[in-house]
This record gives structure tokens, sequence and C-alpha cells, in this order.
């Protein structure tokens, strides 16, 4: 087994090391009861207490208000792309979307297939490429809108808002894709009707789908839609309607408690606007050599994308890059490239060892 090896992956992705460790030491025997944690009911004590510390670590990490309930579902985030207008549209109305790059057009698309839909804003440039995000005064905006969809970090193109859209009327949730920057700081989660993740980035292995959703709001859901799609109905259930993915909530669990351990969502932050300064320094101080097609201000904290002079260049890049250790940097097949991931996990050693690579392979080929 290589130990040097620095996961750049986009999703799934590196996950704390302690948090991989504890679960190797207890996989086949979860605290003493001589069983896997996999094995347990998900009825039972043992289990109960890793389902609910779970959640309890969620809201206090994240500062969820008691307005608002953590949902831990299956379905991924392509899941909620349909829940989202199963819940708040079957029954009528219209949604507004904010397009900003690729799963924001999957959202938008699963949800035109349940009601009506409106492009609220659109994060393409001149050439159709998504490198920015758009300001609210760019935003049309539906006063009679059920909700406001957006996704806070677009993981393929590399961009993240820094402020949040405002919904025209109080009464219009705001709902938000975290699937990639979801507790790599801190947010006001009041201001959110409902925000959605899958867990495979920030929070641990795929399979685990966490949804933070007003309490008010989702009992407002349509009643006409099988329950399984409610999320009133497993809100009701405190996420045990049916059983639900045990080991990766156990997983995930473990990844809270390492981010607890590490100084909680503000520490993250801290940790997260160090990296990606340190990487995109080292693009914009390459001369022209790698360069970030993404605005200044719309640049993602989570996921760095850059490019090279040539493809060729950007092949070697990648496959010199992963004979030294360094994995997961070739950007999404649809934009091509190249993509740093450095979600919560990635540490500042591994982001400092991907500089130093740059550096040599600009030396070697320019
Ligand atoms: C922002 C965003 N939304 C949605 C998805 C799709 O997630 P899933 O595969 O969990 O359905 C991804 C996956 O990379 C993503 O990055």
């Amino acid at each position: 087994m290589s130990t040097n090896v620095a996961n750049f992956n986009a999703g799934p992705a590196g996950l704390p090391r302690p948090a991989l460790v504890q679960a190797a030491e207890e996989l086949v025997d979860f605290e003493s009861t001589g069983i896997s944690i996999m094995e347990h009911s998900h009825r039972g004590k043992a289990y109960e207490r890793v389902h609910n510390e779970a959640i309890e670590l969620f809201r206090s990490l994240l500062g969820v208000p008691d307005s608002h309930e953590v949902l831990f579902l299956q379905g991924g985030a392509s899941g909620m792309f349909a829940l989202l207008p199963m819940n708040f549209l079957s029954d009528g109305g219209s949604a507004d979307y904010v397009v900003t790059g690729t799963w924001s057009e999957k959202a938008l698309e699963e949800a035109s297939l349940i009601g009506t839909t409106k492009v609220a804003g659109n994060g393409a440039n001149a050439d159709g490429k998504f490198t920015r995000i758009p300001s609210q005064a760019e935003l049309t905006l539906d006063p009679g809108a059920k909700y406001l969809h957006i996704t806070s970090n677009n993981t393929i193109a590399g961009t993240q808002y820094r402020t949040f859209p405002k919904p025209p009327s109080a009464n219009i949730p705001l709902v938000a894709d975290m699937s990639s920057d979801i507790l790599s700081k801190p947010i006001d989660v009041s201001k959110f009707g409902l925000i959605y993740a899958g867990a495979q980035k920030n929070l641990g292995p795929s399979g685990v789908t966490v949804v933070i959703a007003s309490k008010d709001w989702i009992v407002q859901g349509s009643k006409r839609i099988p329950k399984i799609f409610r999320f009133a109905t497993h809100a009701a259930n405190n996420s045990l309607y049916h059983t639900p993915p045990t080991f990766g909530i156990y997983l995930m669990r473990n990844v809270l408690r390492w981010v607890r351990d590490q100084g909680g969502a503000a520490q993250m932050a801290k940790r997260n606007e160090d990296k990606a300064q340190a990487l995109y320094a080292a693009i914009d101080g390459s001369h022209g050599f790698y360069t970030c097609p993404v605005e200044k201000d719309a640049r993602s904290l989570m996921n760095v994308v850059f490019r090279l002079p040539s493809e060729d260049l950007e092949k070697n890049f990648a496959k010199e890059a992963e004979a030294s250790g360094l994995i997961g940097l070739k950007g999404h097949r649809s934009v091509g490239g190249m993509r740093a991931s450095i979600y919560n996990a990635v540490g500042r050693a591994e982001v400092d060892r991907l500089t130093s690579f740059m550096a040599e392979f600009q030396k070697q080929n320019s």
C-alpha cells in the first residue's frame, strides 16, 4: 500500500484519516458488542446512539436552529433534485432556479418534469462557460415563486457563492444544493428553507444524503406523492422511517467528530481559505503557464480549476502528478483541464506538495 498519496478527488473524496482508522479498528467488533455496527439493527440501542450523535454533532457544528430538521436520507443530491419539486411543485406553482453549472442544470431539468420552473439567473459567460456567479442585481426573481434554488458551490466549474442571494420576500424559501461545500465554513442556516448535500465530499462516504429543512415548510409538502418521498415523513420519524444507510451515517459521525476536534466550521473555513489562497497564488504567479478561467470573485475554495498551455501538457501533468502520488487532478470530463478538490480533509501539506509539483512541472516544460 502506498501511504504517500495526496487525494484531490472531487467526490467520493478524501476522508480524515482518524475517522477511517477508528472505523477500521472497530469494524468487526463495535464497542465490544461482538458484531459490526453494520450488523446492528437500526432500531437497536447501539445504532441509535450513533444516529443521534451524528444528528446532534451536525446541528451543533452548523448551528442548526430548532426551527430546522436534520435528516439523513438516501438517493444522493440527484435524488433531491427530484424530491424537492415533488414535494413543493407537484400541486402547482412555479419555482426559480439560478443556473451556475452542470448540477444546477440537472436540478432544473428534474424540476421541469414535475412543474413550472423559471431561470432566475445564469452563471455562463459569453462563450457559454460557467465562469461566474450572477449578482443579486442580475437576478429576475418571481415574487410568487414556491422557492428559489441555487447551487452554492459548482464542483465542475469551480465557482462558489460568496454571499447568498435573497429571495424577493421572506416567505419564499431559499434552497441550496451544498453538496460540495457543506460544513466548509459557518453559514446562517435560518436563511434557508432547505439545504441538501450528498455526503461524499465533505461529510463521509457516498450513500448518505443530508437534508436540513425548515419544519414549518416541509409539513406543507404535497400529500399526493408517496410517503417515502415526503420530507415530512422522514422528519416525523427521525430519519428512521425505513432502514437508513447505517454504516455511512456511522462513518459520517466519525468525520463530524474530527471536524469538532479540529475546532468546528470556523476552523474549517480558516484552513480552507489558507489552502485555496496558496493554490490560487501558485496559479496567478505562474506568468500565464497555469490559468484559472473563473472570475476572481467567484473562485471556489473547494474545487480549484486550472488550465495549462495545451491539452498535451495537461495530459502529461495529470500522468506525472499521479506518478508522484498526487491523484484526482484531472478536470471533469465535460470541461477538461485540471481540478484540485481541496475539501475539509485535504491538508495544507498536500496543497504544498501540489504547488511544488506545479512549479517543477512548469520549469521542465516551459
Ligand atoms: C454540487 C453537486 N450537486 C449534485 C451532485 C450529484 O450528487 P449525487 O451523485 O450524490 O447524486 C454533485 C456530484 O458531484 C455535486 O457536486
